[in-house]
């Protein structure tokens, strides 16, 4: 779907059809409201109605906001690519703020059709959107020209790593995951190193050999670097990028495993933050380093009450082998912080279904040490469509992760507080000098979907991208 920003008057707008957001009192106030109310219209939040003969669609809103427009536009641009029209037209409805109503229809719309033997393939090809301001409001037709163009690419990025979380394990395993990282850096720009078996174990990188043992797919690292001119500030990136997580001999029971194709989308979170931060041009280094291994069973799998020694010398009783994400983060956490001296490390993790315990599916866990940067990152990302919660770490739950027989141990004994206790894990194998300034995003709710919701249709979300990108574009007009 192509996206036209328009310097037109709405009603100036040649379009197949017209679409308009009207809360209740809106509702009232409006020429067709009588038509609406007999067609069953209320004007409910995300609830549609179509004038085909008008060439108009509307849809409720609860009031003219930023998530709401949002949502509403999601649900209207599912229903207009099942209509067989070719373009309509929207106008704005918000101050300098296009972003809502564009990413609701470019991530509303999505839909992975690569293993239909017959994609569908949507008749919509361009949403004109006018310069005419909805709220009468002054705005440089050049400034909502920019807020539109950042939304289209951080949209189209969403999508990307929507893609690359959707593709199946037989088609996305740690190599095929390199070639896609290496694809992405040769098309926007960027730097990539990729770490093979040998490579890895010249790092004493152990721990994700450990847990990539057992898979025919032998684990890879890989080093993605945007390397902008003059940066006013340094950003790392770490992504578990486990492309396959059965649970190793630690088997996950049959219905568990399903959809654990999923445990790679911090991987591809990190992919979809460099391809949008690159095509942004922001002004601020990104260093993106992704673990990516298969964690699988076989006679050589590594096992509960195996003694790992990782990158950083650290040793780690293994308990059990479907805790497996935090040991391959713990590896390239050591190695990225050795590597680039940033001023924040971040990491995306399907890490713990303790996590949806705690905050719903919807909801990204953020842990952290510095209460400071997890207030800076909150107050970036209100508005970026995305959820985030903040799980506090107390010393209490580090006692729960001590080993008898090793520095640490790779699951807590008890079974509460689990997403605070593998983030306690991580925090292991950052250093002193870098406590302050790292932030742990536990993606396992968010990053995939079974049941749609918000702008999310069935499969991978792209959880992790539209906040992050947020954040960082904040950093480069603030720093
Ligand atoms: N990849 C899973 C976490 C997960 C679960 C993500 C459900 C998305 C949905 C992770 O590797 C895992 O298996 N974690 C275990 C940890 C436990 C063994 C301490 C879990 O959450 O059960
Ligand atoms: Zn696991
Ligand atoms: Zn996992």
């Amino acid at each position: 779907m192509k996206i036209e920003l328009l310097k037109k008057e709405f009603s100036e707008i040649t379009a197949d059809l017209a679409i308009e957001f009207l809360t209740k009192e809106t509702l009232e106030d409006h020429g067709d409201a009588s038509v609406l109310k007999q067609a069953g219209f209320k004007a409910d939040q995300d609830q549609i109605c179509t004038l085909h003969e008008k060439g108009m669609i509307f849809c409720g809103i609860e009031k003219y906001g930023t998530d709401h427009l949002r949502s509403a536009s999601a649900v209207v641009s599912k229903a207009i690519s099942g209509f067989g029209y070719k373009n309509a037209k929207v106008q704005q409805y918000y101050l300098k703020n296009t972003a809502p109503i564009i990413e609701g229809f470019l991530l509303g719309s999505y839909s992975y059709q690569n293993y239909k033997s017959e994609p569908k393939k949507s008749e919509f090809e361009t949403l004109f959107l006018s310069s005419d301001n909805f709220n009468g409001e002054e705005i440089t037709f050049n400034e909502l020209r920019t807020a539109a163009d950042n939304a289209v690419i951080t949209a189209n990025a969403t999508n990307y790593t929507r893609d690359l979380v959707n593709t199946t394990p037989q088609d996305m395993n740690p190599e095929i995951m390199a070639q896609a990282a290496q694809e992405l850096a040769d098309k926007n720009g960027l730097d990539c190193e990729v770490f093979d078996e040998k490579r890895l174990e010249e790092e004493k990188m152990n721990a994700i050999l450990s847990v990539g043992r057992a898979s025919v797919h032998k684990p890879r690292m890989i080093h993605l670097s945007y390397l902008p001119e003059n940066p006013k500030t340094k950003i790392t990136l770490v992504g578990k990028g486990l492309t396959y997580d059965s649970g190793g001999l630690s088997l996950k029971p049959s219905t568990s495993m399903v959809t654990m194709k999923m445990d790679k989308a911090g991987a591809c979170a990190v992919l979809g933050i460099l391809k949008a931060v690159s095509e942004l041009k922001l002004p601020v280094e990104v260093h993106g380093f992704i673990g990516a291994a298969e964690n699988m069973v076989d006679g050589s799998a590594y096992k509960p009450d195996d003694v790992l020694t990782a990158r950083n010398g650290k040793t780690i009783e293994v308990r059990n082998t479907d805790a497996e994400g935090r040991l391959v983060l713990a590896d390239v956490l050591s190695y990225a912080q050795d590597t680039v001296d940033a001023d924040y490390l971040f990491d995306y993790a399907t890490l713990t279904g303790a996590c949806m315990v705690a905050l719903g599916p919807y909801t990204t866990g953020m842990m952290g040490h510095s209460n400071h940067l997890k207030h800076k990152f909150q107050k970036a990302i209100n508005g970026s469509g995305e959820l985030v919660g903040s799980l506090p770490f107390n010393d209490h739950l580090k006692k729960l992760i001590k080993s008898e027989i090793a520095d640490v141990c790779n699951i807590a004994s008890k079974p509460y507080g689990g997403a605070i206790t593998a983030a306690l894990f991580l925090d292991h194998f950052i250093t002193d000098e870098m406590k302050s300034r790292w932030l742990h995003f536990d993606i396992a709710g968010p990053a995939y979907t079974e049941s749609p919701w918000d702008v999310n249709p069935h499969g991978g979300t792209g959880a992790g991208v539209r906040m992050s990108v947020n954040f960082i574009r904040s950093l480069a007009e603030n720093s």
